[in-house]
């Protein structure tokens, strides 16, 4: 018999973080509750909410207390996510307008902030000191994150500057929803940075596929433009490596995209041309194959188990996804 997808193990769970996240993202000011609420109601994948609910099976840590640090990780992935596209101007988001396309800049950078808070104030009701630290490290981690990544907007970087920026704004979220109910459940320190490390794997995994989406997919696959991060003047893995390859014509045209932030001189199709030629996606998804490969490692430590397949499974289905 195939084995269930991952989601699909842990769906009477998820269905629970839906209906507990809908209940703590309620403001007595209504603005709040709307944007919060929109982005949660255009979907999503809930990679981090079923992450929390696996991990926490696989260790056989149960109740509420694994519900409500699900919901915590996926208030601060949508808080993350307002904050983002304000930071990006960005227009959609899940295939919808974006929060701020919808609401404005300042509302929400508001509606974010509060949820933030909302989060840390669900993860408060624990009592758990050090899941509070976990959960705020994690969050200022996030925004330097962000900081970085705005230093290093419109440049050329480094692998290692790229690969520290994937680490804080993806990687880090994963590996932390991964340790939570561990840690709630008072397993040892050598089980929970076992989890913290397969969830960084997870992580890096996911955010290079989601680049490589970025280069390869369509508008409609991933509910966004595609060729956008270079729009944005973020060069990732793929074309760092592609732009080392290049002849000094082949630069110039990244360079003039991120000058220009836009494909008028120089139009997506050359770019994706160039990527091709180098044989950098095809490094750059092998690259992500082995992060998922050591992830899966890392899960085969444990003990035999529908949880244990369902995570081993999931880095592969992460790196084989189309949106
Ligand atoms: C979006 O994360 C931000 C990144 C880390 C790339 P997801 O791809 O998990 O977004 P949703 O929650 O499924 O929309
Ligand atoms: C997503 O970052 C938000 C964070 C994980 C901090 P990006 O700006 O790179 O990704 P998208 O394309 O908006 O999802
Ligand atoms: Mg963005
Ligand atoms: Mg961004």
């Amino acid at each position: 018999m195939p084995r269930p997808s991952p989601f699909d193990l842990v769906r009477d769970a998820l269905r629970r973080v839906e209906a507990q996240f809908l209940e703590d993202t309620v403001s007595t000011v209504s603005g709040i509750t709307e944007i919060g609420q929109y982005l949660h109601a255009g979907g999503g994948k809930r990679v981090r909410p079923a992450l929390v609910l696996l991990a926490a099976a696989l260790c056989g840590v149960e109740g509420p207390g694994v519900i409500a640090l699900a919901t915590v990780v996926e208030m601060i992935h949508a808080a993350t996510l307002i904050h983002d596209d304000v930071i990006d101007g960005a227009e959609t988001r899940r295939g919808r307008p974006s929060t701020n396309f919808r609401w404005g800049t300042q509302k929400c950078v508001l509606a974010g902030d509060w949820l933030y808070m909302q989060a840390f104030k669900v993860a408060l009701q624990l009592r758990h000191f050090g899941i509070l630290d976990e959960l705020i490290t994690l969050t200022q981690a996030m925004v330097e994150g962000e900081l970085l990544q705005q230093e290093m907007t419109g440049r050329v970087v480094t692998r290692e500057q790229h690969l520290e920026l994937i680490e804080r704004k993806t990687a880090r979220l994963f590996s932390v929803s991964c340790k939570l109910a561990a840690m709630l459940g008072g397993l040892g320190d050598d089980i929970i940075a076992r989890l913290g490390a397969y969830g960084h794997h997870l992580g890096l995994a996911f955010q290079m596929v989601d680049d490589l989406l970025d280069l390869t997919a369509s508008a409609a696959q991933l509910g966004k433009p595609v060729g956008n991060d270079l729009r944005e003047g973020k060069m990732t893995l793929a074309c760092l490596d592609a732009y080392a390859a290049a002849s000094a014509e082949g630069r110039a045209h990244f360079e003039c995209v991120l000058r220009e932030r836009g494909y008028r001189s120089v139009a997506f199709d050359e770019i994706q041309a160039l990527l091709a030629a180098s044989g950098a996606l095809t490094r750059a998804r092998l690259e992500a194959r082995q992060h998922a490969e050591r992830a899966r490692e890392l899960i085969l430590l444990f003990p035999p188990s529908p949880y244990r397949d369902a995570l081993e499974d999931l880095p592969l289905l992460m790196v084989e996804r189309a949106s």
